[in-house]
């Protein structure tokens, strides 16, 4: 798969001076300077009146002269080429001008006469081949027979944390997984429908990172109180230690769990007198899940095997009822095989956020039969896919930054 870059100030100046060159040159070669002056200061007069009258934002379009003089239309045109259709026959129609989202470009197009969604998405692939670039497809609501089509150019490699900044200011207290920029906007899943998460990948893929992305995020918005618990020693999470609960090995997180449980039966109990209750977000984040389940098979440290056992136990309690009560979990094993999260526990996380993953048959197993999706992602740090009740969407997460000072002890 062959990314582009669209430099949008670039390519709209270009288009600026191709109209330049093809309208005001040959004026002046057949000799009507007057004419070429005139030519010019019209294009860039309506080029002004644009900006500073009808306020459209330049970078939002591609460039947008230089499609005018070229009539683009390059999603209609792969699927005419697709069909060996004559130049005549009807095609993908754009209606829109094709607008920048994100690194994307957006327009409607109108489905030629036959073609319905279900069929243009299943003929998707092989546009995205013809195109040489992925494709977003989607429905245009209450307009049957226009789709939205998206060519989706090549997502940055590094985004600071501090790019979220505008969006985190306007949702101070919103309950949600922050996690990235897609194709088109900021990703994030709201942890009102995905109550728990699950995050896997090769290690060096980026799951330290986007736990930290996260819970800076929920600290910064004030969504959630934070417990984390680090099986790694807690050494990656040192600047938070003085933000939130910590655990750091087995026995602090069987403590970790057990109390979590108790106040989760009590929120229960509090629910049955009054259904309204308002109860504040508790998110529970592990990291190196694995080694809990790696634990409780242990033959050689009996009692730290049946703690973990207990641990495991509580959170299959959690995952299926911490919902109602505000209770949050996410688990970050490397594979999500069985051995690494019991199929019990599995089965109660239809959010996960998936880096790179090494075969195809482990992709499968995190994003269901037949999905090679994961496997196919491009090996970059911080790439991943977020998948949403099966759902897919490549994000580059954000890269970690502090946004809130540490509080001093004791505060
Ligand atoms: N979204 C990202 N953007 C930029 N760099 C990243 C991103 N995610 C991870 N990295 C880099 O990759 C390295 C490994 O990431 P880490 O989160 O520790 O991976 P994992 O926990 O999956 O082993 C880190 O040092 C980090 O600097
Ligand atoms: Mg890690």
């Amino acid at each position: 798969m062959i990314d582009r870059d669209y430099n949008h100030n670039m390519t709209a100046d270009l288009g600026l001076f191709m109209a330049l060159c093809l309208i005001g040159l040959p004026l002046l070669l057949i000799g009507l300077p007057n004419l070429a002056w005139f030519a010019s200061l019209f294009i860039l007069s309506a080029i002004a009146t644009r900006i500073m009258v009808a306020k459209v934002n330049i970078q939002d379009e591609y460039n947008p002269v230089l499609l005018w003089l070229v009539g683009g239309n390059p999603v209609g045109h792969a699927y005419r080429k697709m069909n060996n259709r004559a130049k005549t026959q009807p095609t993908l129609h754009r209606l829109t001008r094709l607008r920048r989202r994100g690194n994307t470009l957006v327009a409607q197009y109108a489905l030629p006469p036959g073609l319905s969604f279900t069929e243009l998405t299943k003929l998707k692939p092989v546009l995205e081949s013809g195109l040489n670039q992925p494709l977003e497809i989607a429905m245009v609501p209450d307009n049957p027979g226009v789709v939205e089509i998206g060519l989706v150019g090549r997502f940055r490699r590094k985004i600071p944390l501090t790019e979220a900044l505008p969006w985190l200011d306007a949702h101070p207290g919103l309950e949600t997984w922050c996690i990235g920029m897609g194709s088109q906007e900021l990703a994030t899943i709201s942890m009102d429908d995905f109550p728990h998460l699950l995050v896997v990948g090769r290690t060096g893929g980026g799951k330290t990172n986007l736990i930290k992305v996260i819970l800076e995020s929920l600290l910064y918005m004030g969504s959630a109180k934070l417990i984390l618990a680090d099986l790694k020693g807690g050494s990656d999470y040192q600047v938070f230690q003085s933000r939130l609960i910590m655990a750091t090995t087995i026995p602090e997180l069987l403590e970790t769990v057990t109390q979590l449980l108790d106040l989760m039966r009590e929120r229960q109990r509090k629910l049955l007198e009054d259904e309204h209750v308002i109860f504040e977000s508790i998110a529970l984040v592990i990291d190196e899940f694995a080694n809990v389940p790696t634990a409780a098979n242990s033959k050689t440290n009996k009692q730290e095997a049946e703690q973990a056992k207990e641990i495991l136990n509580i959170l299959n309690t959690i995952l299926q009822q911490g919902r109602s009560t505000n209770i949050h979990v996410l688990i970050a094993p490397q594979r999500p095989d069985a051995d690494t999260v019991p199929g019990t526990l599995r089965a109660n996380l239809d959010a996960v956020v998936t880096f790179h993953v090494t075969t195809a048959v482990q992709s499968g197993v995190i994003l269901g039969a037949g999905h090679n999706e994961a496997f196919e992602l491009p090996a970059i740090k911080g790439r991943a896919l977020i998948s949403q009740a099966g759902e897919l969407q490549q994000v580059q997460v954000f890269q970690w930054q502090q946004l809130q000072p540490n509080k001093t002890q004791g505060a």
